[in-house]
Parts: C-alpha cells; structure tokens; sequence
C-alpha cells in the first residue's frame, strides 16, 4: 500500500532537516537534560512523535522499551524501527494509569489549538499515565532573542531562498502561526502548568528553546 501523501506542513517539516540530522539534535536535548542518568529499562513514551527521530536517539543511548503517539499517519508511516506508534490524540492518552516510567515531547504542544486548556489535557494525561517517580521531558519553542533573531533574518525574501531551511522553518511558521503565536504569548502560564503538575528536575531556556525535564511526585 503506498504512503499516505505529507499536508504542506508536513512537507516543510520533511524539508526542514534529514532525519540523521533531526536525530543528532535530539542527542544534544537527551545528553543535556541528564538522560544517561535514566535507567535503561525505562518504558519510554514520545509524544508529538512525528516521523520517529526520537527513537532513533534514545535508542542510541541505549532505550529499548518505546513507544510513540502522533495524529498524523503520514509522518508515523516514515518510521519504521522497533518502537511500538499509535495514531492519537495526545490530549486523550491511549495508556493505563501509572503505567509508563518516561514521557518525552519534543516541539508538540505548541501545535495545541486551544491554550490554556488544552495544555492543562495534555499534561493531566501525562501526570495520569506516568508512574509515580517517573519523568516528562519537554523541548518547545521559546520567546528568546535568538528565537526573535531567526524570525527577523527569515522576514528577508532573499534570506529563504538562499538558505533552504530558513525557508522550511518559516513555512511552517506561517502555516501554525496562530498555535505558534498563541504558545509564545503565553511563557508564564506554560511554566505554571508544567511546574504545578511536576517537580522540576532540570530548566534551561536558551537559544529559542525551552528545555525541562519535571519529576512526576506521589499523590
Ligand atoms: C514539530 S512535529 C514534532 C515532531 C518531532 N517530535 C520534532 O521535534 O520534530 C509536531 C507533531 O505533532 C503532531 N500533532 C499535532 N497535534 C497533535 C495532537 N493533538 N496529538 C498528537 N500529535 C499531534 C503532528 O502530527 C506533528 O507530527
């Protein structure tokens, strides 16, 4: 059967950058967040997983136990390692309570349609599905003036036409402005959210990103 045919923002992002390239990023968050202090054996969910990358990554740190969850078909039909993908909605987590030791988002939440609220769903499901003791990891985009930077230098035409992934970024800027936009606005109650529901283990926001990794506590 042929391969579901990529939405124009999934076009940009398959453009944005090659797959080895996606997974050596994902490296650097994994190494500066602390995970090869995870125990190996962790039961590891993406969310936001897209086309798999992340996989790739934990496995090469030596994750074995992985799955995924993404709305689009398109993108989780580009993987096709051992990690276990399900098609759903991360507002609404196909898992049992307690049941899973690490959940990881990488640039997802800021694709959510409706802020506060569905932020407060995606972490709730988190928080319900991830075992006492057990760890959310979250990269997303942040207002920083690196971040402001970039955007600036992508506002020039000839810019994007010299430089094929400012272009792809840009695109798929426009094409999520108003969740993108709506996500940047919001930093304090991000963090209220993220913070109130997890201790926080790790914090750093530089170069256009938060990176956090929260602890999830005993009831
Ligand atoms: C920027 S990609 C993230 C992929 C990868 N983690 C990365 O950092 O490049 C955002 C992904 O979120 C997915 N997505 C958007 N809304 C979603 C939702 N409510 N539940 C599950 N996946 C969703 C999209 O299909 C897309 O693959």
């Amino acid at each position: 059967m042929s391969e579901p045919a990529p939405n124009a923002w999934e076009a940009a992002y398959l453009r944005f950058e090659t797959p080895e390239e996606e997974t050596r990023k994902f490296l650097r968050r994994l190494h500066r967040l602390g995970a090869e202090l995870w125990p190996r054996n962790a039961q590891v969910v993406e969310l936001f997983c897209g086309r798999g990358n992340g996989f790739n990554a934990l496995q090469h740190l030596g994750f074995t136990n992985l799955e995924g969850v993404d709305l689009s078909p398109a993108l989780i039909a580009k993987y096709s390692g051992p990690a276990k993908c399900l098609v759903a909605d991360c507002r609404q987590l196909p898992f049992p309570d307690a049941s899973r030791d690490i959940a990881i988002v990488q640039g997802g939440l800021h694709h959510l349609p409706e802020l506060p609220g569905d932020l407060e769903r995606v972490v709730g499901e988190v928080r319900r599905v991830v075992r006492p003791g057990g760890r959310f990891m979250v990269v997303e985009p942040w207002r920083t003036p690196f971040l402001r930077f970039v955007h600036w230098v992508g506002s020039f035409r000839l810019a994007r036409r010299a430089w094929d992934k400012l272009d792809a970024l840009e695109t798929m800027t426009e094409l999520e402005r108003v969740t993108y936009e709506q996500w940047l606005r919001q930093p304090e109650s991000v963090l209220r959210c993220l913070e109130s529901n997890f201790a926080t283990e790790r914090k750093c926001i530089a170069r256009g990103k938060l990176m956090w990794v929260g602890r999830r506590e005993s009831d």
